[in-house]
């Protein structure tokens, strides 16, 4: 038990803790907001005509891609990133996907690797397990992947359903374990991989880098400085600009079927108030590309882009800088991201459309433009000049290490260990693109307003002498790693994983990885392999990905540990955890080597919280229609004509879409009438940003809710015509199964 704090407060603290997964940006910003632009098929695709070209193709891999839905429940679920309890879904702007990447060698089937970019706050040790589970369930062909060769990477989106992780700490939010939604996730990867599986065949891999200027800054420039200055020189930025771009062809024709790019920003551009899920930037520009292809010589049908995370720890996505929103025109305190009342709630970081003042939604769309754009037209320089991807050698490895007081030596020699986890002061008193704090307030004063706590409240334990040295400089606010009633709060065992194709090495993190953190991580890698003499003549080529396979919040130098910001309180395992992890990977090295077979020792198994997980999310009692009206009837119509560039809306009456995710499908549609004035044909849907569905319950006793519609209609982009809007729905009777219904608006014009 805390003896100074009540076990209360303490939790209350916790919870305030949880809402700032991501923190605030510091430091002064000189950008300039530029308009958002949409992306133009033909402005931007015409002058670059891609030239599919033979020329220095590489080696031949095995290559598959694949894409699938892992949207959970978009109501009533908590989100996961802000963790703040308020934050609980009322709607779909944009489904979230599971894209799969096979990458295998030709000629030994099994040296291959499953590289996973969800739309998700991160990689899970529970949805790993669940995908591991689902593969071994479709037959001995899939029996080539598995522990060993799979990267669950999340982008770190924080507009998706919560609910899903292993560990109670994420549990505490969502009020616990949520099986539909953890189940969607893991399906739709099964379905990503199988579907890139199908798709196998020989190709060729080649990367290219560009910078992109203005989608990231430094939030915890503060903590950075504390870098040494000569390796601060060696970098242009205190964050990473460059983006890195694998682009997968097939040899048949040289057509790209797929991208998968890596770029350090926290996808943290829609703000903690809006209730809509979707995949934040990343998703966006994901989207974007996709779309931007459609129909292209260039490319593949089945073509998939993937947007993967990378050393975001410390970025920020809101480019104009953290301000206090307390009147004062006054940015955020430098060194606390605190405002004139010494509290960090009203520091607020903006993003580069923040004065549209809509929940982030177009700073959101303009991120991901930024990344995409950028993205777009490297995919097409490659063709003129690009690294390709050579030597035959795909490997992977994967083994568990437990942290707590894991003993290795630091490069000069010096024997140092890591600690079970546990979470500093400044993860509470840190800084903030989202406040949160208000729930708390309310708790202080009067009893938990969450279950969760009248369960695990009395746990919260004061650290032992052992884990309080092994922790030092960092004062532990929530021994997390000693926690493990009713179940682990956080993992102590983490995934250690790296994949190599070619002179391509990819680090497969469980932690955010900060800026300086992550350069050198990818230095020892490739010093390693240069040294090992892994890629022959080739210099190798390191990339970061996370966080992957299990949360293990983030991971500072330990210069930065010894400021203890955010980021140093949020790095579990003590001062030395990035050595740790840089000595696990170089651990696993030797089994990337061209000549090296099977794999390192396992290590001890993570716990399996998936049974005896908690949860107090209620289902879906039954829906209802008031007297006189249907289900799917449109009860508010869309006026008859709009101009373009003019938001249309329609409402129906609705019912739960906890019901039915409506994976692979959509619950809303504009359709666009043909030109022999019968014929309806679908225009956008779920998958479309300017499309977005909402749901409002309007009386819980008798179940009734309406579903609002709205379609922010786009001068470029949508041509003029007549056009209605199609709400597709799924009711459940008090007694009795689900039924499926539809509802269709007035048709109107688009002018
Ligand atoms: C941190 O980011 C700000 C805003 O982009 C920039 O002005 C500043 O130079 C950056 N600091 C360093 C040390 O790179
Ligand atoms: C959401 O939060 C932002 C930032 O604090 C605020 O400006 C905005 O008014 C909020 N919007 C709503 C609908 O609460
Ligand atoms: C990593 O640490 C282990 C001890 O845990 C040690 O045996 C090994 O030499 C270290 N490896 C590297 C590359 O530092
Ligand atoms: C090795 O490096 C660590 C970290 O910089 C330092 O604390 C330690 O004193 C060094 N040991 C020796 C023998 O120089």
């Amino acid at each position: 038990m805390a003896s100074t704090i009540s076990a209360i407060s303490l939790f209350l603290l916790a919870l305030f803790a949880l809402a700032h997964f991501s923190s605030s940006v510091q430091g002064p910003n000189r950008h300039v907001a530029r308009l958002a632009k949409r992306f133009d098929p033909v402005e931007h695709d015409t002058p670059i005509v891609p030239k599919a070209s033979a020329a220095a193709a590489g080696d031949k891999y095995l290559l598959g891609v694949g894409k699938a839905d892992i949207t959970g429940p978009v109501v009533e679920i908590n989100f996961a990133g802000y963790a703040d309890t308020e934050q609980r879904g009322t709607g779909l702007r944009q489904r979230i996907y599971c894209r799969a990447f096979i990458i295998g060698q030709v000629g030994k089937p099994e040296n291959r690797f499953v590289y996973l970019v969800l739309d998700t706050m991160s990689g899970d040790t529970a949805v790993r397990n669940g995908i591991l589970e689902g593969l071994a369930k479709l037959g001995s062909e899939y029996a080539v992947y598995g522990r060993n060769n799979v990267a669950v990477t999340g982008t770190h989106s924080h507009s998706g359903p919560g609910g899903w992780f292993n560990y109670l700490l994420p549990q505490i939010t969502s009020f616990g374990f949520d099986k539909q939604g953890y189940q969607a996730i893991v399906d739709g990867a099964v379905l990503a991989i199988k579907r890139a599986h199908e798709s196998l065949q020989e190709g060729y891999l080649d990367f290219g880098t560009t910078r992109i200027e203005d989608a990231n800054i430094n939030r915890s420039l503060y903590a950075y400085l504390a870098n040494p200055e000569a390796e601060r020189a060696q970098y242009p930025d205190s964050t990473d600009k460059t983006m890195t771009l694998l682009r997968f062809r097939r040899a048949s024709d040289l057509k790209a079927i797929g991208v998968l790019t890596w770029f350090a920003v926290h996808p943290t551009s829609m703000l903690g108030n809006n209730t809509h899920v979707s995949g934040d930037n990343k998703g966006v520009a994901a989207y974007l590309f996709e779309q931007s292809v459609k129909g292209s010589d260039a490319v593949a049908d089945g073509f998939v882009a993937g947007f993967s995370q990378s050393n975001h720890g410390d970025t920020s996505p809101n480019v104009l800088g953290a301000w206090c929103d307390d009147g004062s025109g006054q940015m955020c305190d430098f060194q606390t991201s605190t405002c004139s009342d010494g509290k960090s709630q009203k520091c607020h970081g903006r993003g580069p459309l923040f004065y549209n003042l809509d929940l982030g939604v177009s700073s959101c769309y303009e991120l991901g433009r930024r990344q995409f754009f950028p993205a777009k037209e490297l995919f097409h320089s490659l063709d003129s000049e690009s690294t390709p991807v050579v030597g035959p050698t795909v490997r992977a490895f994967h083994y568990w290490n437990d942290m707590s007081y894991y003993k290795f030596p630091l490069p000069n020699g010096t024997i140092v260990q890591t600690c079970p986890a546990a979470l500093g002061h400044s993860f509470a008193a840190g800084t903030s693109d989202w406040p949160g704090a208000f729930d708390f307030t309310q708790g202080d004063s009067g009893e938990p307003n969450n279950p969760f706590w009248s369960v695990v409240g009395g746990l919260l334990r004061t650290p032992s002498h052992a884990q309080k040295a092994c922790q030092a400089p960092k004062p532990i606010l929530l021994d997390v790693g000693e926690m493990t009633t009713p179940y682990a709060w956080t993992p102590n065992i983490i995934d250690v994983q790296t994949l190599r194709v070619g002179q391509f090495f990819i680090i497969v993190s469980p932690s955010e990885v900060c800026t300086m953190a992550g350069r050198r991580w990818r230095n020892a890698v490739k010093a390693a392999a240069q040294e090992a003499g892994m890629t022959g003549d080739t210099e190798p080529y390191v990339v970061i990905a996370g966080p992957a396979n299990t949360y293990a919040h983030y991971v500072t130098t330990p210069e930065e540990y010894a400021v203890q910001r955010y980021e140093g309180a949020s790095t579990l395992y003590g001062q030395w955890e990035l050595p740790a992890y840089i000595n696990l990977t170089l651990r696993g090295l030797p089994y990337l080597a061209p000549t090296a077979t099977g794999s390192p020792p396992a290590g001890p198994t993570p716990p399996d919280n998936r049974a005896k997980s908690l949860s107090f999310i209620t289902g879906v009692v039954m829906d209802g229609t008031p007297i006189g009206k249907s289900f799917g009837q449109c009860i508010k119509q869309p006026s008859s004509s709009y101009s373009r560039g003019a938001v249309v809306s329609a409402t129906f009456q609705g019912a739960n879409p906890r019901n039915n995710l409506r994976l692979e499908g959509t619950f809303a549609a504009v359709e666009k009438l043909g030109a022999d004035g019968k014929t309806w044909t679908r225009w956008l849907d779920d998958k479309d940003w300017r499309l977005v569905y909402t749901w409002k319950r309007t009386n819980g006793a008798l179940g009734y809710s309406e579903v609002t519609i709205t379609w922010e209609t786009d001068v470029d982009l949508d041509p003029a015509g007549t056009y209605r809007i199609k709400y597709y729905g799924d009711q459940k009777p008090l007694i009795g199964s689900i039924k499926a219904f539809e509802g269709t608006s007035n048709s109107f014009t688009l002018n």
